[in-house]
């Protein structure tokens, strides 16, 4: 009987996906213990926009969220997203960024690092890869999931490859924008399984409605581990629903591991807390439905919504179908990038800006001539030639790593912001979020000179 195991989400990406990652550890803090016993592959909850959202809106150290998750949880595998040398955000950090920030990670409490690049640039993983081997924890490697011409299985299964060579543990599908269909997963798993010896994961989103039968098909490929969400903050742009795959794949006769009485415990707390998002109104019901308007366009959904107001706001929604027309005419002209962050809006807006001008790149975003420049990494595929002449002229594109042009930062940083920054990790947040975090510790020194006061009147 062969075994898939899960990763829970809800703590991170189904936190993102439904309610903008504004749940505060207070909303989790008393189902932990229970959750520790469910029996989950790992659990992932933290990188990405959690990390900014603990400082930015709910006034909690993230680092600290990590360690108190750590504590309540010492049985279970934590699980953090990183874009590699990108960390949490959309810029390349020098190496010694990357690193300190893998080390602490994983001194924090965490055990899988996930990493990834928008471009599939192994050179943008290397890095974060080999910290996180040599800091003991697993390495994950996730491809950034898409079609195209040049994206082929041959390929997807050579990067894979080229993955294991660099000694990650694991390789992850990333179908950030759930599009993956059914027969896509099972070709690309069974091509991966081919070519490489490593446990496959897949994540993928409900947004279309395909991902039970993705993530179905994806097992009888081989997949071992799937991304699912507990059921109350399932579907719509969330995960699937961790009881109900666990539910069909035993009854196909597939070991699985989970514990359903203590899911039904971590269900129903969550399902408390998901009604208080509903009332209070920060569950949004528009994220729960269906939207299938992706596959035909072939874009992501919050790309197409985020082109829908842009449109609007600039009084030209009836050019709509003109710049849907010129996204992947674009989006072939830079190689075919993944259309995840940042290059689905660089993509979105340089297509909107070709069609409102009434010139293709009359107008060339900042971002789109870095791009060009190669200081994103290397295109999937060929970049149009004559856009690439027209921003650099006789320049030639970088061909090595951008990080490699980038000065140490680390210690630098540590030195300017003084006693502003309380530990190594304070000087992280910093310099990820540079405002928010100066804001955070400026609120946070407020708190504790209040605390401070009221226990010395206290004492008195
Ligand atoms: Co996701």
């Amino acid at each position: 009987m062969r075994k898939v195991q899960f990763t829970e989400t809800v703590l991170r990406d189904a936190n993102q996906s439904l309610i903008a990652t504004r749940m505060p550890y207070a909303a989790f803090e008393p189902i932990l213990e229970t959750m520790d016993k469910a029996g989950f592959y790992s659990v992932e909850c933290w990188g990405g926009a959690t990390f900014d959202s603990c400082m930015r809106y709910l006034n909690e150290d993230p680092w600290e969220r990590l360690r108190n998750i750590k504590a309540k949880m010492p049985n279970t595998k934590l699980q953090m997203l990183l874009r590699g040398q990108n960390l949490l955000g959309y810029k390349h950090y020098p190496d010694d960024v990357v690193r300190k920030f893998v080390e602490r990670s994983v001194a924090n409490g965490i055990d899988i690092i996930r990493i990834f690049d928008a471009l599939n640039d192994i050179r943008n993983i290397e890095v974060a890869v080999d910290e996180t081997l040599k800091n003991g924890a697993i390495a994950s490697a996730a491809i950034s999931y898409t079609t195209s011409p040049v994206h082929t299985l041959e390929k997807y299964a050579e990067l894979c490859a080229e993955m294991k060579e660099m000694g990650v543990q694991s390789i992850c599908i990333k179908d950030m924008a759930g599009v993956m269909s059914p027969k896509e997963s099972y070709d690309l798993v069974s091509a991966i399984k081919d070519k490489v010896d490593l446990p496959v994961i897949l994540h993928t989103h409900c947004t279309t409605g395909l991902a039970f039968m993705t993530c179905l098909k994806a097992v009888e490929a081989g997949c071992d581990v799937l991304d699912t969400a507990i059921s109350t903050f399932s579907g719509g742009t969330s995960q699937p629903a961790t009881e109900t795959l666990a539910y069909a794949l035993r009854q196909l006769g597939y070991e699985v591991e989970l514990d359903d009485a203590v899911l039904k415990q971590v269900n129903d707390h969550f399902k408390k807390y998901w009604e208080k998002t509903l009332a209070d109104g920060l569950m949004d019901p528009k994220v729960m439905k269906t939207d299938t308007q992706a596959l035909n366009y072939k874009i992501p959904g919050g790309m197409l919504s985020n082109l829908i107001s842009q449109l609007k706001a600039q009084n030209a929604i009836e050019k709509l179908d003109e710049v849907l027309l010129e996204t992947p005419r674009v989006r072939e002209d830079l190689g075919y990038p993944p259309l995840v962050t940042p290059m689905s809006q660089m993509v979105g807006v340089q297509a909107a800006t070709n069609v409102l001008l009434g010139e293709r790149y009359k107008s060339i975003g900042k971002e789109v001539k870095a791009y060009l420049r190669g200081e994103y990494g290397r295109a999937p595929g060929p970049i149009n030639e004559e856009l690439q002449k027209k921003v650099l002229g006789d320049d030639k594109p970088l061909e090595g790593r951008y990080a490699d042009t980038l000065e140490p930062l680390f210690e630098k940083t540590k030195a300017e912001l003084g006693a502003k920054a309380r530990s190594d990790e304070d000087v992280l947040s910093y310099i990820s979020f540079p405002q928010v975090a100066e804001k955070f510790f400026e609120e946070r020194d407020k708190v504790d000179s209040r605390t401070l006061r009221y226990t010395i009147e206290r004492i008195d």
